[in-house]
């Protein structure tokens, strides 16, 4: 049981970065991922088998939706990122999903050309 919490510093990127100029994210940093489609940061959670709860912490500085594909194990769910005002407006989307025992595979892709709003974690609470 509980909430683990999982850097975007520590995860899987693909076509991104980690950077820290915008001041408010956990960690050292935070995940700015290429505007572009396809671009994804993905980590390996521990869970039980059963329900939980994801919480995505992101920012997005635009107006503009960033809908993205969250897929755990490779199911897909879709996820959007709505704007947050600035770039430091850290904000949590949740989401319910079902875990394995032992090791699970979390990934967010962007849906669109502008990519990913920037992350900063993924907690699991069980
Ligand atoms: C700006 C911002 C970045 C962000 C990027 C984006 O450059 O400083 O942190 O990732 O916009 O549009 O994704």
């Amino acid at each position: 049981g509980g909430t683990t919490r999982y850097e975007a510093e520590a995860a899987t990127i693909s076509q991104g970065a980690v950077e820290s100029n915008h001041a408010g994210h956990s960690g050292t940093g935070f995940v700015n991922s290429d505007n572009v489609a396809g671009c994804y940061t993905e980590w390996t959670v521990t869970g039980t088998a059963g329900a939980a709860t994801l919480g995505v912490r992101f920012a997005n500085g635009t107006t503009a939706d960033r809908p993205a594909t969250i897929t755990v194990n490779g199911s897909p769910i879709t996820q959007n990122f709505p704007g947050t005002g600035t770039w430091t407006g850290w904000t949590t989307a949740t989401l319910p999903v079902t875990l394995n025992a032992g090791a699970n595979t979390v990934r967010i892709t962007a849906n669109t050309a502008n990519g990913n709003p920037n992350l900063d974690y993924l907690e699991v609470t069980q």
